[in-house]
């Protein structure tokens, strides 16, 4: 067997438009320019998963991987559906789990993208992807569980617990982040938080979550709570991470800078670096004798790859191959 991922979540058409900064209200305001893509926290994420562990000439040739990916989630039934679906297909998902469902739209997102600085506003319409219900979400075998927070909770909690019971290794993305309850963090691998989402999560305002805060501090609340390894993504100011002791007792945490890049598009960046982190867990993860896993690398790995997916326009569009990130740290 090979090392498995399911990412159970969200599928997004993207409606893009460029603007040079944001209408007021009433206001009506020419943007640069349009576009349609495939995106969505979950499908973007396991298009992450597939793009990061192959090569685009692998890729390009359907050539067989060495980590399988799943998607789970739901479509709706209009023109966008099967397009979106085949573009999966493209990039080595199996789509058997992406259930089609009658009546309603394939989850829509509207993006507005500021010209000067590259930063979204993201305004969703879930379609079928609030009718994802919680049964038999988790496909047998798989060994890492990818989960965001774009289906309903329910769904993400009851499956997750699934995951959980069964052993397999469970990375929470919690985005768009809310207040959660405690017994989420119970047993939780790996949880991967921007600036925003830790500091709702901690229950803090923004400003409290940067480099020069206590970041240990935060991320040891976490891993008092039952996770494993804390991930906080700083944007252009680097990645903290921490991991708990065998016994859940807190460490010391780690800070890696960011490589300044030009950015054009944050859209999925934050989902490139969860589905580079993901095969790195996975690959880690697998075999009768698994290596140990090597979380700095991993954090590495899965910034490089975020920095490049900030450099180009849209979602889906903008995830790299594994050929496309630099292996120097
Ligand atoms: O994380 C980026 C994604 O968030 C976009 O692709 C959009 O669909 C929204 O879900
Ligand atoms: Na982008």
């Amino acid at each position: 067997s090979i090392p498995s991922i399911a990412v159970i979540g969200s599928l997004n058409v993207d409606l893009v438009t460029r603007t040079p900064r944001i209408p007021a209200g009433g206001e009506t305001l020419a943007s640069k320019s349009f576009n349609i893509g495939f995106g969505g926290k979950g499908a973007n994420q396991a298009v992450a998963c597939a793009r990061l562990s192959r090569t685009k000439v692998q890729a390009a040739q359907h050539a067989e991987t060495d980590v399988a990916v799943q998607m789970v989630g739901a479509v709706g039934t209009d023109t966008f559906a099967d397009d979106f679906l085949t573009s999966l297909k493209e990039d080595g998902l199996d789509v058997s789990l992406v259930e089609k469902v009658g009546g309603l739209n394939t989850g829509v997102a509207v993006i507005l993208v500021e010209e000067d600085t590259g930063e979204n506003r993201i305004l969703i319409s879930p379609g079928a992807n609030e009718a994802i219900r919680p049964q038999g979400l988790l496909p047998k075998g798989a060994g890492v569980a990818v989960f965001q927070l774009e289906i309903p909770k329910d769904v993400v909690f009851a499956t997750m617990a699934e995951a959980k019971k069964k052993g397999t290794i469970i990375i929470l993305n919690p985005a768009p982040a809310i207040p959660l309850p405690k017994e989420v963090f119970h047993g939780l691998h790996h949880l991967i938080v921007n600036e925003s989402e830790a500091a709702i999560l901690s229950h803090r305002s923004p400003d409290q979550i940067n480099p020069d805060a206590d970041l240990s501090a935060i991320a040891g609340e976490f891993i008092d709570a039952g996770v494993g390894h804390v991930i906080i993504t700083l944007g252009s100011h680097g990645v903290f991470f921490q991991t708990a002791t065998k016994h859940q007792q807190r460490t010391v945490g780690t800070l890696i800078p960011a490589e300044p890049v030009p950015v054009v598009d944050t859209t999925a960046a934050g989902d490139t670096f969860v589905g580079a982190y993901a095969v790195s867990v996975a690959r880690a993860s697998h075999g009768p004798n698994p290596a140990k896993f090597d979380i700095a690398s991993a954090v590495a790995f899965a910034n490089r790859a975020a920095s490049i997916t900030v450099q180009r326009p849209g979602a889906q569009s903008a995830i790299p191959w594994l050929d496309e990130v630099s292996m120097v740290q």
